[in-house]
């Protein structure tokens, strides 16, 4: 088994040589930071990462989630970023280039953003509706009770919103990276987190507020155990868009100046912050306008709770419009990286233009995101176990192929090339890895062992073998 560069398989060798092919470029290092942080950055972190935290223990699962994140998420995101751009290929291609063993890993990383896009988009058109419910000042009625209910089950309004998610990721992915993708992180991504922040601020000077940051910040070590590991690391790989597919075609735009190690440690950095902030947001308003019972509502917090919130506060037709906009912002961002794997391999695949290539993507994941969208009204009594659409839809992709692509991954970079063959994208133009050796541990004995143990307890629990 070899771990030097120099007796690495000749395809490595010949593919760290053609780096500099022709390919799409971000432009400046801020705009590759700003895109990777907004594909990072979007719906896990407002909509998903309050819920886990108020459900797994607050403070307990906030030190489980930064360990995680710093140690074993950096891991896996400088590899992807680093085999993008070793490789300057979409991931169809990229798996091959390192390993041709493990060509066929590049159709799975595929197969998850194509997954992910159609349900994401669903989700991202809800809070389309509500930016724009806010924006023509019926927030009010959004506010109300059964708005939510009734909205997701209806028919034809869901499906028009989640077509306006689609075109607006569509277009600025047909833009390219520059224009498009570039452009709209480097003006949307500040905006948001500075609103996200005045909002947090302004959250926690209302009454009661500090009951529910308490709530967030006190480890309760009773609700400590593995279930805390296993959600914290599937938040992680979600919210960081790991095995996405997305950090390597990100990548693959990626100029050899500019440092994968900093970048990642800047971009994990960003995701965690806006995690945080968005905890120490919705949890203290939800506790002080419903008391502790109110976190009880999941996920739909966002949807729910926080218009309520919205109602109730001066001024909060305004902060509801700012708040629904620029989270459609942030939404779209991601969405627009996880559109651009598939766009990208289909350019590779054929010789379409970038905007034929989007508009076909576009339509595929409209009709693929039917079946999500329908499934919290008409066929809501589809179900596989407990499992309705988007249950099974994320089932396949957060519980199977991504822990999958993951682990192949590590594999492939721990055992079979070495992880030299990363060491030596990182340290490219004479650039410092600092974390060598603990990203050489981590890829070659933690992560393997960890993403089995989270693949097989994942399924387990799925399937109702095991309860944790
Ligand atoms: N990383 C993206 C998010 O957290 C997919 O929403």
């Amino acid at each position: 088994m070899s771990t030097q560069l120099d007796t690495a398989p000749a395809p490595i060798a010949a593919t760290l040589d053609s780096v500099a092919a022709p390919r799409s470029v971000f432009r400046t290092k801020l705009g590759f930071v700003l895109a990777a942080a907004g594909s990072a950055v979007g719906l896990g972190n407002v909509w998903r990462f309050p819920y886990f935290a108020a459900t797994y223990g607050g403070g307990t699962f906030l030190f489980a989630y930064l360990l995680i994140a710093f140690v074993f998420g950096l891991t896996i995101m400088v590899t992807e970023i680093a085999i993008g751009r070793a490789t300057g290929s979409s991931p169809l291609a990229a798996f091959g280039k390192i390993s041709p063993k493990f060509k066929f890993v590049g159709v799975l990383a595929l197969a998850v953003p194509a997954i992910i896009f159609p349900y994401y988009s669903v989700i991202g058109g809800w809070v389309g509706r509500y930016a724009f419910s806010f924006l023509t000042g019926g927030g009010a009625a959004a506010a109300e009770a059964g708005y939510f209910g009734s909205f997701i089950s209806g028919v034809w309004s869901p499906i028009f919103w989640l077509a306006v998610f689609i075109a607006f990721c569509a277009f600025f992915v047909a833009l390219g990276v520059q224009k498009g993708i570039e452009k709209i992180n480097l003006v949307g991504m500040p905006v948001f987190i500075v609103m996200l922040i005045a909002l947090a601020a302004y959250g926690l000077t209302l009454p009661g507020a500090m009951d529910g940051f308490l709530h967030y910040v006190r480890p309760d070590f009773s609700e400590l155990s593995v279930n805390t590991f296993i959600a914290a690391t599937r938040q992680i790989f979600f919210s960081l868009s790991l095995s996405m597919g997305v950090m390597i075609t990100y990548g693959s735009y990626l100029k050899k100046q500019q440092s994968i190690e900093k970048s990642s440690l800047q971009i994990a950095g960003v995701d965690t912050g806006v995690s945080l902030v968005a905890g120490a947001l919705v949890i203290p308003v939800v506790v002080a306008f419903m008391g502790v019972e109110g976190l009880g509502q999941g996920a739909g917090m966002l949807f729910v709770t926080i218009p309520q919130v919205f109602a109730l506060i001066p001024g909060g037709g305004f902060v509801g419009a700012l708040f629904f906009t620029l989270m459609f912002i942030a939404a779209a961002t991601s969405g627009i990286s996880l559109m651009e794997p598939t766009v990208a391999a289909l350019m590779e695949k054929t010789n379409w233009t970038r905007k034929k290539a989007a508009l076909l993507i576009a339509v595929g994941s409209f009709a693929l995101a039917m079946p999500t969208t329908l499934g919290f009204g008409v066929w809501n009594h589809i179900r596989i176990g407990h499992l309705d659409m988007l249950g099974m839809m994320s089932f396949l992709t957060d519980t199977l192929l991504m822990p999958i692509v993951a682990l192949l991954t590590a594999v492939m970079i721990g055992w079979v090339v070495g992880p030299k063959v990363i060491a030596a994208v990182v340290t490219d133009e004479g650039k410092r890895f600092r974390a060598e050796k603990v990203y050489t541990f981590v890829i070659k004995w933690i992560a393997p062992p960890a993403l089995v143990a989270i693949f097989a307890s994942s399924l387990l629990l799925a399937f109702g073998v095991i309860s944790l």
